[in-house]
């Protein structure tokens, strides 16, 4: 005799939980709007004082203090319609477009700026159409930050023999508030360049074992280093723009006379 198959039960679906009174694609109930406004104010007005004082074109050297944003100092005398070419202009474009390519500053300011989310478990508010992330100009220039690496390392050389001319007064050994404030930027500055994702996979990218020689060990602790470094890469990011910012606020305050340098000896 057949058995008779019983019938399959009905597939059972786990109840929703009754929808929040929230915008379509918002999970959060905390103020995470405060970070991306932040971020926007910060980089905002970094952007405008940054043009700012490379159009002022003055006011960026007293006594061993030469100003992070005129370094090297490029003096070609070029005029155009009058106006004396800038030095910072031949400097400037290079450590921001460092900063600009840099993956955390990406994140921040797509999140600030173009809220494309701008936070997790918010929805974007523009439409997806037609975007194609970072394959199609100006986006796709982004990939070029391993190149910005290289030419910001050699900023970070020149910026590094500034800060020793920052003891340099008139051919002695001294020490100012002024050189202090030079030294902890180059030291800011150091922290976040090599705590960079290109420079963590050039250090210990593209290998298969890290015991197999000694280069490969030595590879291995530069990776571990610069990892470590890596790893609080937004807290460096952040300090180190403050500081070129007081590094050359302090250098302007001192050449229009508005402050005065402490010389400790
Ligand atoms: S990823 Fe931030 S500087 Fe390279």
């Amino acid at each position: 005799m057949a058995l008779k198959e019983a019938p399959l039960p009905a597939p059972q679906r786990t109840p929703r939980p009754p929808a929040p009174n929230r915008p379509s694609g918002m999970q959060r109930k905390d103020a995470w709007w405060i970070q991306p406004l932040l971020t926007a104010l910060v980089l905002g007005g970094f952007a405008i004082y940054a043009t700012w004082r490379t159009f002022e074109n003055a006011h960026y050297r007293f006594g061993p203090y030469l100003s992070p944003f005129y370094s090297p100092e490029i003096v070609t005398g070029w005029k155009v319609f009058g106006w004396t070419i800038s030095p910072a202009l031949f400097i400037l474009p290079f450590p921001l477009f460092f900063r600009a390519t840099c993956y955390y500053y990406r994140k921040a300011y797509y999140r600030a700026f173009f809220w494309d989310p701008p936070a997790c478990g918010v929805s974007e508010v523009a439409s997806r159409r037609g975007y194609s992330g970072e394959r199609e100009f100006p986006f796709v220039l982004q990939n070029l930050h391993r190149y910005a690496f290289y030419f910001a390392v050699i900023i970070l050389g020149i910026l590094w023999w500034d800060a020793l001319l920052a003891f340099d007064f008139h051919g002695k050994i001294g020490l100012g508030v002024g050189s202090l404030i030079f030294l902890a930027n180059v030291v800011l500055l150091s922290l976040y360049t090599f705590g960079c994702h290109a420079w963590r996979h050039l250090s210990g990218g593209c290998m298969n074992c890290f015991s197999c020689s000694g280069a490969a060990k030595t590879r291995h602790s530069l990776w571990e280093r610069v990892t470590h470094l890596n790893e609080n890469h937004a807290l460096w990011a952040w300090l180190s723009l403050f500081s070129v910012v007081l590094t050359d606020l302090y250098v302007r305050g001192l050449a229009t006379g508005a402050i005065h340098d402490i010389r400790i000896f």
